[in-house]
């Protein structure tokens, strides 16, 4: 069948007609309509243009990692383990890397029994495997709001209902949730489980404190309820004290020097290494373990032996801590430029979190714009409009996600630049076609929302207006 190209410019990224999807139709199972494409997927097709500045990916700084280094490491484990790495491995993982998964643990403070990791194909697998063993259709995830734009189409994939609860400085208000539990349990239901990123949250920013991770946990105990704790960032914090994993407080709870029975613990090597080796890991109940590590049997057998021997040798060859120390510098201090750019470009026109660590930060625009169409008017700029981490597709629409980490610094500053440039356009914009003063910031006693504005169209309806003219490029970015 000739592949059509119309629509992304590239051949391998070209999508289907709606005349091939018809075609189709009747064999596609009923799962996956409700199957969305991650906005990140989307942006890493922006982030390859030279000509865009990205600060949507979740991109570590993968040209800090010295070239020599990753040829000594490749040619060791070429020299020692070349039929090992050429094989399949094990599906719980190779003892020697799990052995480097108990040692980041323990940089956190939390002490793992080995026999209950399972290596798995990045992070991201992680999620996909737990809700492959715990939901079924109509089954309930209670999540942060926002929560990470790359969960959102898993649990849409597998077609789990999706609570999420609004954060605020501290993270997941923990009285909010037992709330949001107490109705379900009105209406005979009971979360599979509870979705959380504690530390220097993606997209949010924010650490849910100490007192809240306590109660949480307390929390999860009276109700027999399972905790996702997502944690990629948890080793790369710029300031303040580090906080004890969900994982270990409740380790703690059972006492005897137990395992955590109810927090499955997400951990990566993305982050704190490379994500190219695409390997992460789960610390799970043994029962959960189990179901895990069939669920992965039927998705890809094991995660790649050549990536794990790379991070053992790695492990053996150096103290992996000092390569954190150089990346935690160099994200500080580019976290430090956005929050100047942020101060310069969006002041007195939005809010944003400042994090004590992570990747992101998360702006949120004073009035109605949308930042969907932000995007589509930012000019040579790539960042993750808030909808994307709501199960919805549509709160969160004035939040976007900005990215720090894997951008120089003059980018970080030309980039919010643009946005700022773009957002006072799009405010005169909708000012113009309102009748409105146009100003740019919608201050405390400005309209209302567009929801509450009766059969007036709200600002996003008005910006699906097509913006500009000229290649088609922005309409293209929007359909995405
Ligand atoms: C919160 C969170 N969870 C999971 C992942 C998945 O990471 P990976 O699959 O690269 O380990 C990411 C990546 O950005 C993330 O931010």
């Amino acid at each position: 069948m000739k592949r059509s190209t119309s629509g992304a410019g590239d051949g391998r990224a070209a999508r289907p007609t709606a005349h091939e999807l018809a075609r189709y139709e009747g064999l596609f199972a009923a799962r996956t309509r409700g199957m969305k494409s991650s906005a990140m997927r989307e942006m890493m097709a922006l982030t390859e243009r030279p000509d865009v500045i990205s600060l949507a990916g979740g991109l570590p700084d993968t040209s800090t990692f010295a070239p020599e280094l990753y040829a000594k490491l490749m040619s060791r484990v070429a020299a020692e383990s070349t039929a090992r790495a050429l094989q399949y491995g094990p599906t719980e993982g190779m003892e020697s890397t799990v052995e480097c998964i108990v040692e980041v643990m323990a940089a956190e403070g939390t002490m793992i029994d080995p026999g209950e990791v399972i290596v798995t194909t990045g992070g991201q697998q992680v999620i996909d495997l737990v809700c492959k063993t715990l939901i079924d259709p109509g089954d309930v995830i209670v999540a942060e709001a926002p929560t990470y734009p790359g969960a959102v189409p898993t649990f849409s994939a597998y077609q789990a209902e999706v609570e999420q609860i609004e954060m605020d400085g501290d993270g997941m208000p923990i009285d909010a949730l037992e709330s949001v539990l107490d109705r379900l349990q009105a209406e005979g239901r009971r979360p599979k489980f509870i979705y959380t990123i504690p530390n220097f949250h993606n997209p949010g920013g924010v650490t849910m404190s100490l007192a809240r991770r306590r109660r949480l946990v307390e929390v999860a105990r009276e109700r027999e309820l399972l905790v996702l704790e997502d944690n990629p960032y948890g080793l790369l914090r710029y300031e303040g004290e580090p906080l004890p994993t969900l994982y270990s407080l409740d380790a703690e709870a059972v006492g005897r020097g137990g395992a955590s029975d109810l927090v499955i613990y997400l951990g990566t090597f993305s982050k704190i290494l490379s994500p190219g080796l695409r390997l992460g890991w789960a610390v799970a109940p043994r029962a959960v373990l189990e179901k895990l590590n069939l669920g992965k049997q039927g998705a890809d057998l094991c995660s790649s032996p050549m990536t794990q021997l790379f991070v053992a040798a790695y492990f053996s060859d150096r103290d992996w801590r000092v390569y954190l120390e150089t990346l935690k510098s160099l994200y500080r201090r580019r976290r430090d430029v956005m929050l100047e750019a942020l101060e310069e470009h969006f002041g007195g026109r939005a809010s944003w979190t400042r994090p004590e660590g992570g990747l992101f930060i998360w702006a949120t625009l004073d009035g109605n714009v949308d930042t969907t169409d932000l995007l589509a008017r930012s000019e040579g700029v790539a960042f993750v409009p808030g909808r994307a981490a709501y199960a919805d597709g549509r709160s969160g629409s004035s939040s976007m996600r900005l990215n720090f980490a894997g951008v120089a610094e003059d980018d970080i500053r030309a980039g919010v630049r643009r946005i700022g440039e773009a957002l006072g356009g799009q405010a005169g914009l909708f000012g113009a076609l309102s009748g409105s003063s146009g100003g740019p910031a919608r201050g405390a006693d400005a309209s209302p929302e567009p929801e509450q504005q009766g059969t007036e169209p709200g600002l996003a309806d008005v910006l699906q207006l097509p913006l500009r003219h000229d290649d088609g490029e922005s309409r293209r970015r929007r359909d995405r």
